[in-house]
């Protein structure tokens, strides 16, 4: 076994809302298929408790823990060093807690966006032509940050509030251009990806309002939300001939590269794990 055996293999999800979060079936599946006696857990903590919890993850023998609603802003100005790519994206995803109990935070959402759709779109490239991201929120970020490390040669970025559009081009600089929401039909013309970032969609959510009379049949129509797994969009593009790629294979993605920084292990995302995933949140 690679993983010294002082290391610890407790690990979680912090929080709040958390109890819904299907991170605990995922790891735990990994714990298993890696034959390791360990133990991914919910992690219920409140936001006036993220920098205690944070704290306490070395004295209770965690290796690290994912971060989620609503502490991945928060959690910046509480672990001892925050990376380039988590500063750059302005939210953390992952913590992983140092031998000498230091807490070391980053952002793996990226990876698991552009890991995903390498996976379930094999001939995708991300300079494959103009890419089309609806929203600009804190997932927009993750997603644009990616698209851009793979090389995207032109993102037409439109959002509700045109400012938040406009800080994220200017923060993450590169080929990043920013529509006004009204054209976000007609952002669609020749575009090789469209992503929605936005919460239009989500269970409890009207649809999201976009056209897609302008998208070429041969573009990627991609989600990031999981709940429901086939949003109105996803499926509106998918009754047209659109491929389409939902969000469950970015939360998905994330978890090996979290892994790696925990345990130093690449755990496999097997169709298996999948399955499991989607029938735990169809049975919702
Ligand atoms: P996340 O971190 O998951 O991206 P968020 O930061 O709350 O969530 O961002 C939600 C995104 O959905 C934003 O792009 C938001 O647009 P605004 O920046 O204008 O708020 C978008 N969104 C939410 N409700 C929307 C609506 N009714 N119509 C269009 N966009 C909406």
């Amino acid at each position: 076994m690679m993983i010294p055996s002082d290391r610890p293999l407790l690990i979680g999800v912090m929080g709040w809302p958390v109890m819904h979060s299907r991170s605990p079936l995922m790891h735990n599946y990994w714990l298993d298929q890696q034959g390791l006696a360990g133990s991914y857990v919910h992690l219920a903590i409140k936001p006036g408790g993220l920098a205690a919890a944070l704290r306490a993850l070395h004295p209770l023998g965690f290796a690290g823990c994912n971060l989620t609603i609503p502490h991945k802003l928060d959690a910046m100005t509480i672990v001892d060093e925050v990376d380039d790519v988590a500063q750059m994206i302005g939210a953390m995803s992952c913590v992983v807690v140092r031998e000498d109990g230091s807490l070391f935070g980053t952002n793996n959402d990226w990876l698991g966006f552009l890991g995903n759709l390498k996976q379930q779109t094999p001939g995708w490239r991300a300079d494959g032509g103009p890419i089309a991201v609806i929203g600009a929120g804190g997932g927009s970020r993750a997603v644009c940050y990616g698209l851009l490390r793979e090389g995207a040669s032109e993102i037409r970025l439109v959002n509700r509030t045109r400012e938040k559009a406009e800080a994220i081009a200017e923060d993450l600089g590169g080929p990043i251009q920013v529509l006004p929401w009204e054209e976000r039909h007609d952002a669609l013309d020749g575009v090789a990806t469209v992503v929605n970032v936005t919460s239009q969609g989500m269970v409890g959510q009207p649809p999201l309002d976009l056209r897609l009379d302008h998208l070429p049949k041969s573009a990627l129509a991609a989600d990031i939300i999981y709940t429901p797994l086939e949003t109105p969009f996803l499926a509106a593009a998918r009754a047209r001939g659109n491929d389409t790629v939902n969000g469950l294979g970015m939360l998905i993605h994330q978890g090996p590269a979290a892994w790696k920084l925990w345990f130093d292990i690449t755990p496999t995302v097997t169709e298996e794990l999948r399955e499991r995933m989607e029938r735990s949140i169809a049975g919702d």
